[in-house]
């Protein structure tokens, strides 16, 4: 990954964070984006830059055209082209269905499906100008969507974000089909529960961090650094042959736990 330039999203804190350090270990550029937390912005760079990587923050909301557009054009000023888009921003808006504000249901839907098409847009129109584009021996360009478990494991309560994680994997999957033949591979990561700002009500709890671990076979809560390990493996020429895959990185969440002594 040394000296290749990564736009990740929503870098500023949680599984952004982590693979934007991961890639800084990895002597990448980053260009890390982020919405409203300038400080955790600034301190993801910190840690990317004693790592041994370079990298500007950038702010952008992802679920706005003209951002992400401007967003891209300074990546590519700043570091010549880009080489891996790491679709990551995320939010979660909570309610019971029946008390679902549209507002909710649309933040959630802008920031985490609208915002990955357009980024992965934009992504798309660079990696297709790239001359060798089609042609290259290994990719051109790699894009990652990182969605969640809930992308399959339908969600009570939570039917805006299980709606957008739903439409990430056919947004993937049918970007992978249409841009492979370019040279061009598009893969998914769906983590489990990872201990981020996102879930510290869960597991920051006792009482509910013991409820969520009868979820996971694995019986540990996930780090940012699992998840940033197989964006560099899902980046790198080490994964040439795989497009349009999820990689489930949940500790066994997937693997419907209920069913352990029973069924
Ligand atoms: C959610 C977390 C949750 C995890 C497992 C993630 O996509 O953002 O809040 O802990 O899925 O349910």
């Amino acid at each position: 990954m040394r000296n290749q330039t990564v736009l990740i999203t929503g870098a500023s804190s949680g599984i952004g964070q982590g693979i934007a350090i991961g890639f800084g270990k990895q002597g990448a550029n980053v260009v890390i984006n982020y919405h409203s937390d300038k400080e955790g912005a600034q301190a993801t760079l910190d840690q990317v830059v004693a790592a041994g990587g370079k990298g500007f923050i950038h702010e952008a909301n992802v679920g706005d055209e003209q951002e992400v557009a401007g967003m891209f054009k300074k990546a590519i000023e700043e570091f010549g082209s880009i080489d891996v888009v790491i679709n990551n921003a995320g939010i979660q808006k909570d309610s019971a269905f029946s008390e679902m504000t549209f507002d909710q249901w649309n933040k959630v839907i802008s920031t985490n499906l609208s915002g990955y098409f357009l980024c992965a847009r934009e992504a798309i129109k660079h990696f297709l100008s790239k001359e060798q584009a089609g042609a290259a021996e290994n990719a051109i360009g790699n894009i990652i969507f990182i969605s969640s478990v809930h992308d399959i494991i339908p969600w009570a309560g939570h039917v805006n974000y299980a709606s957008s994680k739903g439409g990430i994997l056919m947004l993937m999957k049918s970007l992978a089909l249409e841009v492979a033949p370019k040279k061009i591979r598009v893969n998914g990561i769906s983590p489990g529960a990872i201990a981020t700002d996102i879930n510290d009500d869960v597991w920051k709890d006792e009482e509910k961090k013991k409820e969520l671990l009868k979820l996971i076979p694995y019986q540990r809560i996930g780090l940012p650094e699992d998840i940033a390990k197989v964006a560099i493996f899902l980046a790198s020429n080490e994964s040439d042959y795989i497009t349009g895959t999820t990689i489930y990185v949940d500790g066994g969440m997937t693997l419907y736990p209920g069913f352990v002594d029973n069924g």
